[in-house]
């Protein structure tokens, strides 16, 4: 059956992601374009909702500078940022700020010298200045829940919460001679079918890609699916090596992905071996606030040293009124474990939290697809380079949605309505006869992640996650032919290919280098400085 243009929906825009990036890209653009955000889970969830540190931005203007955001986000991407990238990020940041503020989002305040009051601004690890907005230690709940709200209030915008994307639809898929995107199918999770959506531009908002590994400071929904399903499509990817381990996740049986913020560092808090003394200085003169790669990988070599399932991060020597202050979330939720942070140390260990690779794309997120953009964690912009400086995350999101906005507002007049689309099809497919085929693949790819392809690689590691992610995608891919599509499956389809596109990308670097590091290079190569990583469909 072929749905025609007449009884499929249509939206001028289709975002497929709910998180900072997709709902400041849709609350961006001109209210009289027609405009779909997707959610496949409720629509606050992602990792904007988990953020804690907050923005970086240049702020304060006395003693910050554009000048020293930039070298800082240069050196802790360690050769690999595209500089006019970082420049052109860096030099929005004040703005993007502006607008949040503009749109009701509540930053913390402090009483300046003077008596006025101003924004209070924290430090993570890489900055050299204080420069971080936050909102206590919510940020990322301050934000999606001010922007939801937003959002909300705007009639040409439709919200679809529990609706997964399932794949792109192309030109090339139809038969098409043009390179462009024309909608996506989403499958409807409540009425379990599958629709097609048609569209002049698609969004891609998807976020990261960390539940590939099994220890994530990320929610359930960070399985890739935006790189997936644009790799499928034929995008290319960048830099796909560089996963970001956080150094400090909550360490307890029943604690599931819980970050404690870098900014408890920022703000003094020590990070101890299991005798109580600190050891950071040993590695890095920055001692607690080197950039992440650094704190993760002299995490990761003193628990092997140690034997030790955890370290400890202290900052009970700040007053009990600091830590209720600054970081509520944090010591309420370690006390729901029974520690009290202003008493003890926490215990914690580095879990996956970042995906500096992506969907590569341009100044304006626009990806190798016309029509089709990608913008926030999804994307490769560049900005990153082989590791990300804290809370330039959310920068990123704010900043290429205004851009990407911008840049679809100035071509929609011009771009050709899509064209008919075929309904999903399932006369060939049955429902699962065997759903433990799912959640076996899934833990078994998770756990060959965390072990080959974490922290510390090799190429014997990385060798055996390529034979069995192989395996992998070979079972998924005839599973995905016979049987009925569900959320999970969808998933695992996207985890098992994006897993494939980081060992592939792991095994290409043959360096050491910010967020790669592997004992059979354990240097990094001068001559591979400004080496990105670019894989091709
Ligand atoms: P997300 O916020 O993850 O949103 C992704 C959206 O896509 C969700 O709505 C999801 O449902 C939807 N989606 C995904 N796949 C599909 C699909 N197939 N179909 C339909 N919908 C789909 N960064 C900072 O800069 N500062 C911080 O302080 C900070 N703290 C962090 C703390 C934690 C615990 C974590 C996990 C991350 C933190 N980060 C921080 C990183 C930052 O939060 C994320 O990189 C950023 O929020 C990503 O935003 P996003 O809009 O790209 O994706
Ligand atoms: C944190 O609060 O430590 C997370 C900040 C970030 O990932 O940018």
């Amino acid at each position: 059956m072929t749905q025609t243009a007449e009884n499929t929906p249509y939206f001028d825009v289709l975002i497929i992601g709910s998180g900072a990036a997709g709902l400041s890209t849709a609350l961006r653009l001109p209210s009289d374009l027609s405009v779909a955000v997707v959610s496949k889970e409720r629509l606050r969830e992602g990792c904007t909702l988990y953020a804690q540190g907050g923005v970086s931005a240049v702020l304060d203007k006395e003693n910050d500078s554009i000048e020293s955001h930039v070298k800082d986000t240069l050196n802790a991407g360690a050769g690999l940022c595209d500089e006019q990238i970082v420049n052109y990020t860096v030099e929005n940041g004040p703005k993007v700020i502006e607008w949040l503020i503009e749109n009701g989002v509540d930053f913390t305040t402090e009483e300046s010298a003077e008596g006025d009051t101003c924004y209070h601004l924290t430090r993570e690890g890489g900055h050299t200045h204080r420069r971080v907005i936050h909102a206590k230690d919510a940020t990322g709940r301050e934000i999606e829940t001010t922007l939801l709200g937003q959002i909300k209030q705007r009639s040409n915008i439709t919200l679809l919460e529990r609706h997964i994307a399932v794949d792109l639809i192309t030109g090339s898929k139809l038969g098409l001679d043009d390179q462009r995107c024309h909608g996506a199918y989403l499958l409807d999770r409540q009425q379990d079918s599958v629709n097609a959506v048609r569209s002049r531009f698609v969004v891609l908002a998807t976020g990261g890609a960390s539940k590939v590994y099994l220890y994530t400071s990320n929610p359930d929904i960070s399985t890739g699916d935006g790189i997936a399903m644009a790799w499928r499509a034929g995008c290319r990817v960048g830099n796909m090596e560089f996963i970001q381990f956080h150094p400090t996740c909550l360490y307890h049986p029943q604690a599931k992905s819980f970050l404690i913020t870098e900014a408890v560092r920022g703000e003094g808090g020590r990070l101890l071996l299991p005798d109580g003394n600190r050891f950071m200085n040993r590695f890095d003169e920055r001692g607690e606030l080197a950039p992440r790669d650094i704190v993760a990988r002299a995490i990761d070599h003193e628990m092997k040293r140690l034997g030790a399932d955890h370290l400890l991060l202290d900052v009970s020597h700040r007053s009990a009124e600091f830590i209720a202050e600054h970081f509520p979330t944090v010591q309420k939720r370690c006390l729901e474990f029974g520690i009290d942070i202003t008493q003890e140390p926490i215990p914690v260990v580095p879990a996956a939290h970042y995906t500096c690779g992506g969907i590569v794309t341009d100044q304006q997120g626009q990806t190798d697809i016309d029509g089709l953009f990608a913008v926030g964690e999804v994307a490769y912009t560049g900005l990153h380079g082989a590791n990300r400086m804290a809370s330039n995350s959310l920068l990123e999101c704010l900043v290429f949605a205004s851009a990407a906005a911008d840049a679809i507002a100035t071509a929609v007049d011009t771009m050709p309505p899509p064209a008919a689309v075929p309904a999903w099809d399932e006369s060939r497919v049955t429902d699962s006869d065997e759903e433990v085929v799912v959640s076996h693949n899934w833990d078994e790819l998770r756990h060959f992640m965390w072990d080959y392809v974490g922290i510390v690689r090799s190429d014997k590691r990385l060798q055996r996650a390529k034979s069995r992610v192989d395996l992998l995608l070979r079972e998924i891919d005839e599973y995905y032919g016979n049987f009925r599509i569900s959320n999970d499956l969808i998933e695992l389809r996207n985890l098992a290919q994006v897993a494939d596109l980081i060992i592939r990308s792991a095994q290409s670097r043959t360096e050491s280098r910010g967020l790669h590091y592997t004992i059979d290079y354990p240097q990094t190569d001068e001559l591979l400085t400004s080496q990105t990583t670019i894989l091709t469909p």
